[in-house]
């Protein structure tokens, strides 16, 4: 036992919890993502993988994408990043939704299927059913020789190794890392970027690992806001745009491992339900970067602040209008618009984590959780 013990200390390398870890292994676990795969300067991408099938997805009418948990969040995000590069209509479902009504699928439709494990039973059955009405189905999964990865067609996995903690942390931003790169090698091939734009994308993209540490760096802020709000009851997360699949996971890591009831909404919902729970004891945390929504974010930071609820931020370097409204700002370096959340969710995950492990909760195996749930 002591063995054992040992051994997981070895894992975990200096951590005290392997969500730690993985979070912090996020400049690496991105980097793997991309390595081999992209090039700025020759201005190559390459999904290896996808090669076979490539036409399938560039000439896609749809795509359905199909997930759980945190892989339909990064569904989300792809949903966002795909419309706006590679103009394909997008709809994300819940793989469980999916499989038990009698979906539609069309010639030309593709299915993305997204899962960390490759093993989710609900995942695994929409494929199959997708599959029996004709679909071509791309896996994003990160167990290689996974069940899903062995049933789809073609597909490209995120690299992100191991994932121990039950709260997927690393295993997202590579998810989004990989989709993204699919939305710009479709965007390319199609001519729905101009070559500008492309290059300006792969840059971004080899800047992230850096950004990430950087954002990574102040921990100790974080932790001191967490400090503050570890006996919060309820949360908010709010954002808008691609921001908002990140106000989702912010929240979903909240409830997941501190156990405090959290919801994410886009910001702009708010007025229609939310907003009835804000007084002074809700802190409201607002995904709000310079981007094409800055400005509509903003004035929801001023609706919550005329109705006492307490703001943390997470904005874009330098900002200096939100620092005046927030009663706390974390910073992140300025990106595209279509990288943010692989930058924004970082904060939301080291929040959690801080709060979760103040209140002495069992971060790395919460109650009722599973890693990967294989029975439906
Ligand atoms: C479980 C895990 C989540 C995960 C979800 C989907 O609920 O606790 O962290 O996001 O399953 O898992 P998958 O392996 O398919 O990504």
């Amino acid at each position: 036992h002591t063995l054992e013990l040992e051994l997981e200390s070895i894992e975990k390398g200096g951590y005290e919890h392997f969500m730690l870890k993985e979070i912090f292994e996020q400049p690496k676990s991105v980097k793997d993502s991309m390595r081999g795969r992209i090039n700025a300067h020759k201005g190559h991408i390459l999904l290896g993988g996808l090669r076979e099938y490539i036409n399938k997805l560039t000439q896609a009418q749809r795509i359905i994408i199909l997930g759980c948990g945190t892989s339909w969040h990064a569904g989300l995000v792809a949903e966002y990043v795909f419309e706006e590069l590679a103009r394909i209509p997008v709809e994300v479902e819940y793989a469980s939704e999916f499989r038990y009504r009698n979906p539609i699928i069309n010639e030309g439709d593709v299915v993305i299927a997204i899962s960390q494990s490759g093993e989710t039973a609900d995942t695994l059955a929409a494929i199959e059913l997708a599959k029996s009405k004709g679909a071509i189905i791309f896996g994003v999964c990160n167990v290689v020789g996974s069940s899903i990865p062995r049933a789809t067609h073609a597909g490209a996995y995120t690299h992100a190794g191991p994932e121990i903690g039950v709260a997927s942390t690393k295993a997202f931003t590579a998810q989004v890392t990989v989709l993204t790169m699919m939305a710009i090698v479709v965007a390319k091939t199609k001519g729905t970027i101009s070559d500008s734009l492309y290059r300006e994308l792969l840059y971004a993209l080899e800047a992230i690992p850096d950004q990430i540490q950087k954002t990574l760096n102040n921990h100790s802020q974080i932790k001191y806001i967490s400090s503050i709000f570890r006996d919060a009851r309820n949360f908010l997360y709010l954002g808008r745009g691609y921001n908002f699949p990140v106000a989702l996971e912010g929240a979903l890591k909240l409830k997941e491992i501190s156990y405090i009831h959290a919801e994410g909404y886009p910001a702009a919902e708010m007025k229609h339900g939310p907003i009835a729970l804000i007084d002074e004891e809700m802190p409201v945390v607002f995904i709000a970067t310079q981007d094409s929504s800055y400005e509509k974010v903003v004035s929801n930071i001023q609706e919550v602040r005329a109705r006492k609820g307490r703001v943390i931020a997470v904005v874009t370097e330098g900002d200096k209008l939100i620092k005046q409204m927030a009663e706390f700002v974390i910073e992140i370096p300025a990106t595209h618009e279509a990288l943010v959340p692989l930058l924004s969710v970082i904060p939301l995950q080291l929040l959690s984590y801080y709060i979760a492990v103040m209140r002495g909760c069992n971060v790395d195996q919460p109650r009722n959780l599973a890693k990967s749930v294989t029975v439906e």
